[in-house]
């Protein structure tokens, strides 16, 4: 097997059973703000563009690159696609023309002509945006665990899915914490330092349980060549940065006795063989060097070669074209009206701060209008031409656009709340439904729901949709109008699929026997069966 670097977590896997085109990312992400290093200008894309199968770990940016997807990879790939609850990945790819899926399971291996593989899905409403993967791939000789960004919790399944040869992971910072917080410099110092510490740790603790024979650090860190994001770069090994880069973390492979750590570069070659694992660079050793120990230089050149398409883009921000208070209240006061566990979690007021048209977000008033110097207790403060960008462009997922480009000032009056930036990435009725769904699902009291002479549970078995909001009965029949599924009351079967059920009680035990005894509500419901959307269109 040999597996070539594309730059950030893309890879080029080449084996006797096909190649695998993992993660291309080439085209500057999140408002121009994140550019793949070291740079990956060099790598041919008519070479990686028509690989037999396509893996993409997960739609952010930096992974999910649709303007090279769509110019340079062939629609005739087939993609492999990571088992999310949500079909946000299939639509975005069939969008830009891809035809062909396999549709994996979590965890289940799968066999492709000679390749097997595994896919670990991470699904909470923290994973990634909506969604984040890594991938086992085996082709008979050699076995790599790709698991770029991903956190997978079940260890013990990947570890029996082992042993492995190889193990690509990211050991860097993606995020926007703790740089854009208004803290005391002492206090934010602190902070990074113990990000950073942290997040090496955690590569490591991987490490350690994948026990791969050879590590490869990939998927990070990005460049930020926009004078306004340069001090971002960690230029020289600052312990209180969170973006280190490949040299940093190798070196603390090696003080916490791990060996055969490899670094690569865009290009580079890794060579899985016999047992052993050798590494080619599209350069002499001592120029990939020089691109860490003269950080500085480097980027400076590669800022040079970016500032005019970099001013570009931001000169084609959208300006003054959008009444932002009003737009966002026809956006999210709808979304905020069904986001209970959201709601609650939050809390409290989110001030939009982005000048004449600042915006409050008032999550226990479920309301949103423009702020007149009320109290908040969330504070972002960011260039208006980056909200209207959001919403002329109707981003469904504020930190797949706004907030990872680190383009803007956050304050808050208590500690972090994840459900403030989870809420920024639902922006639309199926994501909310998902996410509440999520949350209700870790309290199971709050499940139940009166519905006619049944109690059943209140999230919707397909996606997890309130059904005291989506639900519609009629002849014993649930249908969640989110999708179309239905669910005979009086025994909980699904009619639109086999493999759910919908857990329904009687209120009075007497008239469930005679529901179920009833010939009409069973024929009517497979009259109503093919009404509903097909299974497919939640995988
Ligand atoms: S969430 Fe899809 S039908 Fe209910």
């Amino acid at each position: 097997m040999r597996v070539t670097s594309i730059g950030h977590a893309g890879l080029f896997i080449e084996t006797r059973h096909g190649s695998v085109l993992c993660d291309p990312w080439f085209n500057a992400a999140y408002f121009e703000s994140w550019f793949p290093f070291p740079s990956n200008r060099d790598i041919d894309p008519v070479w990686i563009g028509s690989p037999t199968y396509l893996y993409l770990s997960h739609l952010h940016h930096d992974h999910f690159d649709p303007r090279f997807l769509s110019e340079h990879v062939s629609k005739e790939t087939t993609v492999l696609l990571p088992d999310y609850p949500l079909p946000l990945m299939e639509r975005a790819l069939v969008d830009l023309g891809f035809t062909r899926f396999v549709h994996t399971r979590n965890l289940e291996p799968v066999e492709l002509d000679g390749l097997t593989v595994t896919i670990a899905a991470a699904v909470a409403p923290t994973d990634g945006p909506l969604g984040d993967s890594g991938m086992i791939l085996d082709d008979g000789e050699t076995r790599i665990f790709d698991q770029n960004d991903s956190r997978p919790l079940d260890l013990d399944a990947l570890t029996a899915l082992g042993p492995y040869d190889g193990h690509f992971l990211q050991f860097s910072g993606a995020i926007w914490y703790p740089m854009v917080y208004r803290f005391p410099e002492a206090k934010k110092s602190m902070l990074a330092r113990k990000k950073r510490e942290n997040q090496l740790q955690r590569a490591l603790r991987y490490v350690e349980q994948v026990d791969a024979e050879f590590v490869i650090p990939s998927a990070g860190p990005p460049c930020f060549l926009d004078d306004d994001l340069f001090h971002f770069n960690d230029l020289d090994r600052d312990p209180t940065n969170i973006f280190p880069d490949q040299t940093v973390f190798l070196e603390f492979l090696a003080e916490h006795g791990r060996e055969g750590g490899h670094g690569l570069i865009p290009g580079s070659t890794a060579t899985f063989e016999d047992g052993a694992c050798t590494v080619t660079h599209p350069m002499p050793e001592d120029e990939v060097r020089a691109i860490f120990t003269d950080k500085r230089a480097y980027l400076a050149d590669y800022k040079a070669r970016e500032e005019s398409g970099i001013a570009a883009a931001k000169a084609s921000w959208p300006r003054g074209q959008v009444d932002i208070p009003s737009s966002l209240r026809d956006w999210f006061e709808p979304l905020l009206e069904q986001a209970d566990m959201t709601c609650i979690g939050v809390n409290g007021r989110l001030l939009l701060d982005c000048g004449e048209q600042a915006t409050m977000i008032d999550f226990q008033a479920r309301r949103v209008y423009p702020w007149r110097g009320e109290e908040w207790e969330y504070r972002l403060g960011l260039d208006p031409a980056l909200i209207e960008s959001c919403i002329v462009n109707g981003y469904e997922d504020w930190i797949n656009q706004l907030f990872l480009s680190c383009r803007f000032e956050a304050e808050r009056r208590g500690p972090f709340n994840e459900y403030v930036y989870n809420f920024f990435k639902t922006l639309t009725e199926e994501r909310i439904q998902y996410a509440e769904g999520y949350y209700a699902e870790q309290f199971q009291d709050e499940q139940m729901w009166e519905c006619g002479d049944y109690l059943v549970q209140r999230r919707c078995p397909h996606l997890k949709a309130d059904l005291t909001r989506f639900g519609v009965v009629e002849d014993g029949i649930l249908t969640c109008t989110l999708h179309g599924w239905q669910f005979e009351l009086a025994t909980g079967r699904c009619l639109t699929s086999d493999d759910r059920r919908l857990h329904s009680e009687p209120l009075d035990p007497a008239r469930l026997a005679k529901a179920v005894a009833s010939p009409e509500g069973a024929a009517g419901a497979e009259a109503r069966r093919d009404l509903a959307e097909p299974a497919a269109s939640s995988r």
